[in-house]
């Protein structure tokens, strides 16, 4: 390990450690560092509150009539000459551009940047699943699905082609991956990020860091760019599930898991932090010193960069109430540790902060830290020596060799949660009806951060991809597919505004066909906007499948939704039902390999998918959040009730596990356990299981958690084949967060679980550290 720990004291077989040292998260480079002082040392304080300050590129531009993005140089050169403005975001007229387009802008502003300030720009922009805001480039599955794979190959093959595409024009900087933890699925930003799950949120987010990156931090090469792990910390668990509203999060659980994979990515090199806009226990995250400073930056040894989310710093004055005006909000933002305020419109930050520095409000030494950090960044992407790239480098881009692993990706993320009586595979020959809003539009599959923020334009931008419908007809025949979708969304419209259903139509057309195919679930939205009043599926939706049951022809039902919508009264209705999630331009294509039986499922909830509204636990839930019957006369029947686990998922094989073996009966921190099964393919087609490792704590100082992930890896098995898949579980990986905030080894027993097979395992001594 990386910490250095030292013995305080042996008690009653309880065992106390804590850190002496932490070692650097991201190595010093000794070149850089010289660098980094020296151009700081000729700076003044004008250019040092510049490079703190980042703007909206529509703040000086915007797209005319012919939709050509006009910057208004008068502006930018005051931007950038008087101001000294280090970084720039968002993309031109919020809508994606070209290649040519992006070269021409981040060309312009960087010659500008050099000439007036001798300091290169960091312009940063959204790529989230693939390149959104570039045209002609790859769109992965959205981060949901891409964990809903259990496949720790696919996050980091889609950041690294993400990158490679971004940096074809010329931008150095992404704000991704997105790492909080979806814990509440009313929340609109669930299908941003890699689950409910912080240890999932861990792995992926790691490997998607040194795909954005590559493997050296200090050295960001041609191919790679910067990261920005979002939004920290605890923005995923909103108590009213409307975006941007408070949090109240257990200090034990903030820590245990919302800071998990943040520690993770910074381990694996990520560059740079954005922060949460809302507040958790009544702080705003961008106005906590403990966060932000104590957490991040000191308690990692991490010396990378800490940007604001979108106005957020305006934000702690006009929303949040804890400063009486922008000048108090800046000097609580930048003195609780914000190195970078996006703005996004208005320069005044530079005035005012340049104020508060003469009057003492914020030391210089902050200021300098802080433009430290964003130099130190800057030479790490090598952009004083190439603040430009040319497109004739970056060949692949768009490239088929690209868009293979974005299908891939799709058919490896899809969830196959019901197959009654093996309705799927679908027979070729059978006359199929494809219904549902979201049969025919790839905005269905794509979500928001597509070609614009909303996403609400992808079928303008998409239209050389197959839809559901489209992807049909090609792999099962124009003829044997018919499509009468009986409920629309109004087009460009608002996610949730749905046009008068034709029911009639829709019932008449299923009577012609074999199978009703029934695409439903959600239209895209990103943030604020796609914050809703009900879970529920809507009842235009629910009443389409109500009235296609009644037909009497076997209903295969395709989810496509950026969080898990009430479906309880129209699920037993489907024979067959598929969590398509968000899976990208390939999506369609991806959906009818998979129909047809070309290829196999293998995805796997990364979510709980709730029946009920008053029933939205984790699966990670504390034991006692299920309360049986007790003896007496009180039925406390405080059940779980689920429309699916965390981790469902079915195939078209079916695997055994057998033969679950740890390698030690007792163990005590310091030891790994070497946990194994054996898993047999024994159904008759080839098949991808993900195995998952879980431990539940039997007893603890604390309520324990019902059980937790600790490990997965998935595997490819022929009929019949078998392979052994082994773990090591180090023995620390099994401790909590106490109720004094410190890790917790506690001794006694642990329950290691893969699929229904369990092992005990002792834990000898109790050990509390960090
Ligand atoms: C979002 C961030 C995004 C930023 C910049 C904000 O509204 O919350 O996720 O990175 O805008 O576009």
């Amino acid at each position: 390990m990386m910490k250095k720990t030292v013995l305080l004291l042996t008690l009653l077989g309880t065992v106390m450690t804590t850190e002496a040292q932490v070692a650097p998260a991201i190595p010093r480079d000794a070149k850089i560092e010289a660098q980094v002082e020296k151009t700081l040392s000729k700076m003044s304080l004008d250019e040092k509150v510049g490079q703190m300050c980042e703007l909206d590129i529509n703040s000086f531009g915007r797209r005319d009539a012919q939709g050509k993005f006009v910057i208004d140089e008068a502006k930018l050169d005051e931007i950038i000459r008087v101001y000294k403005v280090g970084s720039i975001l968002n993309a031109p007229g919020t809508m994606a551009a070209s290649l040519e387009e992006w070269q021409e802008i981040i060309g312009k502003i960087q010659k500008l940047s050099m000439k007036e300030i001798g300091i290169p720009c960091i312009y940063g922009v959204d790529q989230n699943h693939g390149v959104t805001y570039t045209l002609g480039g790859t769109l992965f599955p959205q981060n949901l699905s891409v964990a809903a794979s259990f496949n720790k190959e696919l996050p980091y093959e889609a950041a690294k082609i993400t990158a490679y595409e971004t940096k074809a024009g010329s931008c150095p900087w992404t704000y991704s991956p997105t790492l909080d933890l979806g814990r509440d699925p009313r929340w609109p930003r669930i299908w941003e990020n890699y689950g409910e799950d912080c240890y999932m949120n861990a792995v992926m987010g790691s490997q998607a860091v040194r795909g954005f990156q590559g493997d050296d931090p200090n050295h960001v090469g041609k191919n790679s760019v910067a990261v920005s792990l979002k939004h920290f910390l605890g923005y995923g668990a909103p108590f009213t599930g409307k975006d941007r509203t408070p949090a109240y999060i257990s200090t034990q659980d903030l820590r245990e898991k919302q800071f998990a994979a943040y520690e993770a990515a910074i381990k694996a090199g990520a560059l740079t932090v954005m922060v949460n806009s809302a507040s958790v226990n009544g702080v705003p995250v961008h106005a906590s010193k403990e966060w932000l400073t104590g957490w991040l930056k000191e308690g990692l040894n991490w010396d990378g960069m800490i940007v604001t989310d979108w106005a957020d710093i305006n934000n702690l004055y006009q929303r949040e109430k804890v400063a009486k005006d922008k000048k108090d909000a800046i000097r609580i933002a930048i003195n609780a540790g914000i190195d970078m305020s996006m703005d996004p419109y208005s320069t005044d930050f530079c005035t005012l902060l340049k104020e508060l520095v003469q009057e003492g409000k914020v030391p210089m030494s902050r200021v300098d830290d802080a433009v430290r950090r964003v130099l130190r960044l800057k030479y790490r992407l090598n952009l004083f020596e190439k603040p430009t790239y040319k497109i004739k480098d970056y060949p692949l881009f768009g490239s088929k060799q690209h868009a293979d692993v974005a299908l891939h990706a799709a058919e490896e993320s899809m969830v196959l949660l019901k197959n009654k009586n093996a309705i799927l595979p679908l027979q070729k020959g059978k006359k199929i009806l494809v219904a549902g809003p979201n049969a025919n539009n790839m905005r269905c599959l794509n979500g928001g951060w597509s070609y614009t923020w909303q996403g609400h334009l992808a079928d303008r931008f998409a239209g050389a991809y197959n839809t559901i419908l489209e992807a049909m007809q090609n792999k099962f025949g124009k003829e044997n597919v018919v499509y009468e979708p009986g409920v629309t969304y109004v087009p460009e419209g608002k996610y949730w505004e749905e046009n008068k259903p034709e029911i009639e139509k829709v019932v008449e057309a299923a009577k012609g066909v074999d199978v009703v195919m029934v695409c439903i679930g959600e239209n895209s939205y990103c943030e604020t906007p796609g914050n809703l009043t009900d879970l529920t599926l809507s009842e235009n939706q629910r009443n389409l499948v109500k009235a296609l049951a009644k037909v009497g022809k076997p209903i295969v039902m395709i989810l496509s939704e950026g969080r898990p919508r009430l479906i309880a009264d129209i699920e037993p209705l489907a024979a067959a039902v598929v969590d398509i999630i968000l899976p990208g331009n390939y999506g369609g294509d991806a959906l009818a390999n998979l129909l047809a039986g070309d290829v196999n499922f293998s995805g796997r909830l990364p979510f709980t998918y709730p029946r009920e509204i008053n029933s939205l636990n984790n699966y990670d839930y504390k034991v006692s959040e299920e309360v049986g019957t007790m003896e007496g006369a009180y039925d406390y029947d405080a059940k779980v009730s689920l429309q699916w686990p965390f981790g469902f998922g079915l195939s078209y094989t079916t695997f055994d596990y057998s033969n679950l073996r740890v390698d030690k009966q007792s163990f005590k921190a310091g030891d790994v356990l070497k946990v194994s099964v054996d898993v047999k393919n024994t159904g008759s087609v080839k098949g991808k299981d993900a195995v998952l490792l879980y431990s539940s704590d039997l007893m603890a100082s604390i309520v324990p958690d019902n059980k937790r992930l600790r490990a997965f890896d998935k595997i490819e098995l022929a009929p019949g084949e078998s392979k052994t898949v082994s773990f090591n579980l180090k023995a620390e990986d099994l401790a909590f967060v106490g109720y004094d905030g410190r890790w917790r080894l506690e001794e006694g027993e642990f329950e290691l679980k893969v699929g229904k097979l369990k092992q005990k395992v002792n834990c000898t001594e109790t050990k509390v550290f960090k």
